[in-house]
Formats: structure tokens, C-alpha cells, sequence
């Protein structure tokens, strides 16, 4: 598992270096169909420029945002949310919460298959 701590403060900018902007292109794609005060967990949160996305197109939600590299949380608790509640958390503990949309980008293929 790649440990994302020592290139935090570099992600966002080689991944645009990269990929240019057809990445936040894509994690932008369907929050436009996010319902104000949705609930809305997050996995693999990374920076947290999601965060901001949402921000700018949705109220009132209570989102629930997982990241388990620090450097990366340190990046998204900076980010300036107004409209909705985010709760940070390292790790998501087994419960039976239920949540109305999962965002995931570009996290799945991180695990091996089993
Ligand atoms: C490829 S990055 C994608 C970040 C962000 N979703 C994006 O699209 O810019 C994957 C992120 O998942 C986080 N991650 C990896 N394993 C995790 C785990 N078990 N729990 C929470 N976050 C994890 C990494 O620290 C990293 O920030």
C-alpha cells in the first residue's frame, strides 16, 4: 500500500501534471446531482479539493470524509467548507450507518483483489 504522507503537499499538482484536468474533470462529473442535505461518505479523500467541488454546488450535507494518509487530512481539514458539515475521520468504523451517495475516486484500485 503506497503511503501518501511524503507527496501530500505534491499530489494535486502532479496529478495535474500528468493527467491535466481530466481527473478533477471526472470527480466533478456528478456532483451535480447531489440532493442538498444528502448524507455522503467519502473513502480515500486524498486533499480534499472534493470537498471545496461540493461546496460550491450543494448544501446543507453532513459528509463523512475518510483519509487515512495524515499529510492528506492536514490538506483537507484546511480546505474552506461554509456550506456543509464535514466530520474527519483515519479510519471508517464498522456500523450499520447508512449513507445516500459514496464517492470513492480513484481509490478501489489500490487494494489487491482480494
Ligand atoms: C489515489 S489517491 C486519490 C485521492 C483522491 N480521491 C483524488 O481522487 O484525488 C488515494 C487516497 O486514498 C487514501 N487511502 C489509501 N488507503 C486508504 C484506507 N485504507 N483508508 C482511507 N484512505 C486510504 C490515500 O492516502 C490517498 O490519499
Amino acid at each position: 500500500m503506497v503511503n501518501y504522507n511524503l507527496i501530500a503537499p505534491y499530489y494535486d499538482f502532479l496529478a495535474n501534471l500528468v493527467f491535466g484536468n481530466t481527473l478533477i474533470r471526472a470527480q466533478q462529473k456528478f456532483l451535480e446531482s447531489i440532493e442538498p442535505n444528502s448524507s455522503i461518505l467519502i473513502l480515500g479523500g486524498g486533499s480534499g479539493q472534493i470537498l471545496t467541488d461540493i461546496d460550491n454546488i450543494v448544501k446543507g450535507c453532513t459528509i463523512n470524509f475518510i483519509e487515512i494518509s495524515t499529510g492528506m487530512m492536514e490538506l483537507a481539514r484546511n480546505r474552506k467548507v461554509i456550506n456543509n458539515t464535514i466530520v474527519f475521520d483515519q479510519h471508517l468504523e464498522p456500523s450499520t450507518r447508512t449513507y445516500d451517495i459514496i464517492i470513492m475516486n480513484f481509490f478501489l484500485d489500490q487494494f489487491t483483489e482480494s
